[in-house]
């Protein structure tokens, strides 16, 4: 087999000797003949706190690469930490994702192993080896431990959600919201929720990219070394056996995705990343795919924000195989996979230990667990809505529109207590879109007026064009396309419209005519608030993003463009 790398390493040349000679550093000679060179393309990093642990785990994939004759070499790559870096994680993927791209073509190696966790991570990694098409699999970070705050359980994120509404509601003291501040985040690994972070995980492993058995084991298990190990072992094998994403990620895998997130009533941002990843590979996925795939799929799992347990619950009660092999029949099973074999050769033995936890096919925690794709005069190219989230009550609503043009016009006003709202109302948020923030920000899940909160008010009909965070819930329809900032009908609502929310029918619409609609100037403050940056990336960003319904992804990134060798540095 002739090997990538050899392009670099192989022969007597001046140029050849020059590869070698800065990689040798204890690397021994032969190393450069004939071994794989493995690069793990690592974003652990201090500011992303979720991903802090990987350089251990990185070590267990060396040593299983070694084991199994390649040669691991680690590669740091861009990392995103969710929770600290503005004006939000999602206006980095892209950039992350083209780095990483390059930077595994411009390199001397053969295969990659994707080290991830925090929520962009794993998408960044998965979109970026699609397009380069080396032998690619991923290990997942893993979830924290579940972290307690006076006897109970905290789930990381939306209990911040909820303990924040209820100082605001007056329920709970800030003496006691800032000491559940140290309980939190009780070990290393990413949020124990079924937030964006174990949804993608999850949902990677059941794309066929990650050794299966191996997502949702929490990060400061040793199964998760030996999983990592195990991994480095199988990149060795699937570059002698040419594994490619493109021969093994397929619009069946896709399927089993969506059937995935699903089940395990994953997050909404899982539907931006897919349709990015997708188009990264030329497979043809469109939103409505996950409606028409995933919206009659049962939801089996029982985990904060739609449910009640944690990720460390999760797989004790069994874990993604015992999901998978519950929905079985539903599944594209013989998809393949990183391993060779097909998902479904993965099922045979995987029971549930925990039926509260991960619920069986006859006793779901909701008949339908999917993502409903709405469309109507709001959102003519489609808006999204987690019924399972949401509450039964305003799934279909009729009531007035109260507008905010920014996130800061938001917070300077939903607290005064002159704001003409009440509990039928629809908020509706704007200039939070790919373009408009930039980076398409998780707020549309705005938080109650407090007058509300404090008459017992506990969800409202939300509408607006960012997205919202894996760990929230509510009523609120998000990813709203076009955005404000690409001049959709969200631009010209204004308050006082009628806003009809009906979810069975798959409709969000503006009770205004349509000429009336297209008659209104945009809102003269919501153009004010738009991004229109000068320079660097974010002008690159706003220049080139999609919308959400295609992933959110650069124009020019959409594609791939392989692993062939670049013409030589000297
Ligand atoms: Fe990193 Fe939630 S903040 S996964
Ligand atoms: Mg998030």
């Amino acid at each position: 087999m002739k090997l990538r790398s050899a392009q670099w390493y192989a022969g007597e040349d001046r140029n050849a000797y020059i590869h070698r000679a800065w990689m040798r550093r204890g690397i021994p000679g032969d190393a450069f003949a004939g071994r794989p060179h493995i690069a793990i393309a690592n974003t652990a990093s201090d500011l992303t706190p979720c991903n802090a642990h990987l350089a251990e785990v990185a070590q267990s994939v060396k040593n299983g690469v070694h084991e199994a004759g390649g040669v691991p070499l680690e590669l740091p790559v861009v990392s995103l930490g969710e929770t600290q870096v503005r004006p939000t994680a999602m206006l980095w993927r892209n950039m992350a994702a083209m780095a990483t791209e390059e930077m595994l073509r411009a390199n001397p190696i053969d295969g990659v192993v994707l080290l991830g966790g925090c929520d962009k991570t794993i998408p960044a990694l998965l979109m970026a080896a699609a397009s380069v098409d080396l032998p690619a699999v991923v290990v997942p970070g893993g979830p924290m431990l579940t972290g307690t705050f006076r006897g109970a359980p905290l789930g990381c994120g939306t209990d911040v959600w909820r303990l924040s509404e209820e100082v605001r509601a007056g329920t709970l003291s800030q003496e006691q919201f800032t000491r559940s501040e140290s309980a939190m985040i009780r070990s290393r690994g990413h949020c124990n929720t079924m937030g964006t972070a174990s949804t993608m995980a999850l949902v990677a492993e059941a794309l066929g990219t990650v050794m299966p058995g191996t997502a949702g084991i929490p990060a400061p298990d040793s199964r998760l070394l030996e999983a990592a190990h195990g991994t480095g072992r199988l990149a060795v094998e699937m570059i002698a056996t040419d594994r490619r994403p493109s021969t093994f990620l397929t619009r069946a895998s896709f399927h089993n995705a969506i059937v995935t997130l699903a089940a395990i009533g994953g997050s909404t941002n899982a539907v931006v990343h897919l349709l990015a990843i997708a188009g990264r590979l030329g497979v043809e996925l469109t939103l409505d795919d996950f409606d028409r795939i995933g919206s009659s799929v049962p939801l089996l799992v029982d985990l904060l924000p739609a449910g009640r347990f944690l990720m460390e619950d999760f797989h004790r009660a069994g874990g993604l195989l015992a999901v998978l092999s519950e929905v079985r029949d539903l599944l594209a099973a013989d998809a393949l996979t990183v391993t060779g074999q097909p998902l479904g050769d993965h099922l045979e033995d995987a029971p549930i230990w925990d039926p509260e936890v991960i619920r069986t096919r006859s006793a779901p925690l909701a008949a339908e667990g999917g993502i409903a794709v709405l469309r109507g005069s709001l959102a003519p190219g489609g808006a999204l809505i987690k019924p399972a989230a949401a509450s039964l009550h305003l799934l279909q609503h009729r009531g007035r529109a109260v507008v905010f043009d920014s996130i800061e016009d938001f917070h300077a006003r939903v607290d005064d207590p002159d704001l003409d709202v009440d509990a039928d109302s629809v908020l509706v948020l704007r200039g939070c879109g790919p373009k408009g923030y930039p980076g398409m920000p998780e707020v549309s899940n705005m938080p109650l007026p407090k007058k509300l909160l404090e008459q017992g008010v506990r969800d409202m009909v939300r509408v607006c064009d960012g997205r919202m965070s894996g760990t929230a819930y509510g009523t609120v329809v998000l990813h709203v396309v076009p955005e404000a900032a690409a001049d959709g009908p969200l631009a010209r609502v204004q308050t006082g419209d009628i806003i009809s929310l009906d979810v069975a029918n798959r409709r969000i619409d503006v009770e205004v005519p349509d000429e009336e609609l297209a008659r209104r100037a945009p809102s003269a403050a919501a153009l004010a608030g738009f991004a229109r940056p000068e320079r660097g990336w974010q002008r690159l960003y706003v220049d080139h993003v999609l919308q959400a319904d295609s992933g959110a992804d650069l124009d020019f990134l959409v594609g791939s463009s392989g692993s062939e060798v670049i013409r030589e540095s000297h």
